[in-house]
């Protein structure tokens, strides 16, 4: 199993869209088994695939109780103390060769808990490595900050996307996250390749994201050739607990995350069967150089 983590301590910046949308493409086009795993304590991820708690419908008081409730990351990796449930037992098939680890509010205390406890930057590495043999790809979604949840995240994986939006304030909160990267790769995770940033929010049209990408390209940043644009589309898809992939599948941003997927399974060089149809071209790619998987200072 190859892991990819989605970061950015920047809030909003289609973290969550990336995971869940990269994670369906490459499980229903390429067939691969596909973990997702949300360590966010907002539920994003886990609330965009449709996963919650089970409760009874209102009694006459308006009042609904729990019938029941779904384990989640916090019970597996635990706080000061060990987690009491095993990855295997928390994780919810949801069709379609794709499962997903769900997060909930209770992650939190998780992430202060760590702290604690000793080789705390390589809990979820430990976790994953149980389930490993069982799916493919693993794509971990990450809460909009640098703690020990996301640190975590970066220890396991074997791949990292930055989403950004090609925003001045944005430029400079990057290049502080990628300080970040870059000391794990040194200190922690040396197998830790850095895919590219993924543009997101992105309109090719507008004169400020184009010198924005100037920036960024000045700056040394790998940009992905692959960019996703805004689009209603994409949140309503969230809204419908879908990923913008199968709620309009011609949309152009269902095209650019299939674009983004194909370049994944290259890069890492998964195991995918062919999809049915070649991504389109797309109309707000970014013809850029390859980019360098180590970052240098
Ligand atoms: N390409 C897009 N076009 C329009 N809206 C989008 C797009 N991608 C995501 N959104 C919406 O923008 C909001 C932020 O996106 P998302 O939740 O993916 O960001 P995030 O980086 O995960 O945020 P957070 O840092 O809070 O976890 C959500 O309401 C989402 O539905
Ligand atoms: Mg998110």
């Amino acid at each position: 199993m190859q892991t990819i983590v989605v970061a950015n301590h920047k809030g909003g910046t289609g973290k969550t869209a990336t995971t869940h949308n990269l994670g369906v493409v490459l499980a229903r086009e390429y067939g691969l088994r596909v973990l997702l795993v949300d360590t966010d304590p907002q539920a994003s991820l886990t609330g965009s695939c449709g996963v919650q708690d089970e409760m009874s419908p209102r009694d006459s008081s308006g009042r609904s109780r729990f019938l029941k409730q779904i384990f989640s990351l916090a019970e597996v990796l635990g706080g000061a103390k060990p987690g009491h449930v095993t990855m295997k037992d928390v994780l919810v098939d949801l069709g379609d060769n794709l499962w997903i680890c769900p997060s909930d509010a209770a992650l939190a205390s998780t992430a202060v808990g760590l702290a604690a406890r000793l080789q705390r930057e390589y809990v979820l590495k430990k976790a994953l490595a149980t389930i490993a043999p069982e799916y493919d790809v693993c794509v971990v979604d990450c809460p909009p900050d640098q703690g020990l949840l996301t640190v975590n995240a970066l220890s396991a994986a074997q791949a990292v996307i930055v989403p950004a939006q090609p925003t001045a304030q944005d430029l400079r909160g990057l290049l502080l996250f990628i300080e970040t990267v870059k000391s794990i790769q040194q200190e922690i995770n040396p197998d830790l390749a850095f895919l590219g940033i993924l543009l997101t929010f992105f309109d090719a049209r507008l004169k400020h994201h184009k010198e924005e990408v100037e920036q960024m390209e000045k700056a040394g940043l790998p940009i992905l050739p692959v960019a996703i644009g805004r689009s209603v589309r994409v949140a309503e898809a969230a809204g419908a607990c879908q990923a913008v992939f199968t709620y309009a599948p011609q949309h152009p941003e269902a095209q650019h995350y299939l674009a983004l997927a194909k370049l994944v399974v290259e890069r890492l060089a998964l195991p995918g069967k062919t999809p049915s149809e070649p991504p389109a071209e797309t109309e707000n790619s970014l013809a850029v150089d390859e980019p360098t998987t180590q970052l240098t200072n």
